[in-house]
């Protein structure tokens, strides 16, 4: 399936200089960090290349907190609809057009699948879709709730994806939790794994903040940071990746757990 896991290598590499650069002109892993707001060049396709992705700092600690919610997450959205795009027409709406655009292109990965409700949803579809999140209890709902279906685990700052891979990509609500610096390396990432018209797209929470969460899903601890996207900054992160933005939907805060935006976007050619 697309999304195995790379091996992570430790190596240097001689590259252009940041401010994070040793004064040798040697640096580890030379990705600079995104400036906010964003006045560099309108692109950020260098980024395409074999080197890892910065892994987050957080990641285990975010890892284990979906562990602890996964179950009452699942209860959820089987039992209330409450995370379940069929209860929410302009969300559902969104990803039947994702499905549309990318139905003759080839394989879709569902990144931070969680309890697997789109990925089995586009599967009924037709489309040749497989699961991957970086909470193993996430992917024991899902295969439970969707035995039919193909899931793993990886992060999506761990994903192996060939060039020109796949049809579409989605972030569904989760990538909220990549640091500022790193998700455009994620997005970067998913432009190169996509073939030429292939789509991508996210769903995410919009704000300015760093909002760090210490309980979710019916009181479970948690520790994890929700960094929330101006829809603007978003949509420049997207075009940097080199993709080409074709539709946005903002949803207003009453409308889905605080205000909200779609953006989905084209791999250019
Ligand atoms: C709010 S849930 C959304 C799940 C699913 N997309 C949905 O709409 O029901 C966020 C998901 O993102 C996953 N996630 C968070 N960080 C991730 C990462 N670095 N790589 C892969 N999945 C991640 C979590 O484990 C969780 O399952």
């Amino acid at each position: 399936m697309p999304g195995a896991v790379r091996r992570r290598r430790s190596h240097k590499v001689t590259g252009r200089l940041d401010s994070s650069a040793d004064r040798r002109g040697t640096v580890e892993y030379a990705i600079p960090s995104v400036p906010r707001p964003f006045t560099g060049p309108k692109s950020y396709r260098w980024l395409m290349r074999e080197h890892p992705i910065d892994r987050p700092a957080d990641l285990d600690a975010v890892r284990e907190s979906y562990d602890r919610v996964a179950d009452n997450y699942a209860q959820m959205v089987v039992t209330t609809g409450v995370g379940d795009i069929r209860s929410h027409p302009w969300l559902k709406a969104s990803i039947d057009a994702f499905a549309d655009s990318v139905r003759e292109l080839g394989p879709v990965l569902d990144v931070g699948c969680g309890p697997g409700t789109v990925t089995a949803y586009l599967a009924e579809r037709g489309l040749d879709v497989s699961g991957v999140d970086l909470s193993p209890r996430m992917i024991e709902n899902a295969r439970r709730l969707h035995p039919h279906c193909r899931f793993s685990v990886a992060s999506a700052t761990d994903l192996d994806l060939g060039e020109a891979s796949l049809g579409g990509v989605l972030g569904w609500w989760s990538l909220f939790n990549l640091p500022r610096e790193v998700l455009p390396q994620v997005l970067a990432l998913f432009a190169r794994a996509l073939k030429p018209g292939g789509h991508f797209i996210t769903a995410t929470h919009v704000g300015d903040e760093d909002a760090v969460r210490t309980e979710a899903y019916g009181g479970v601890p948690v520790r994890w940071t929700t960094h929330k996207w101006r829809p603007e900054q978003l949509v420049d992160l997207i075009e940097r990746a080199g993709l080409y933005p074709v539709a946005e939907l903002r949803l207003p805060p009453e409308e889905y757990s605080g205000p909200g935006l779609v953006v989905m976007a084209r791999r250019p050619g």
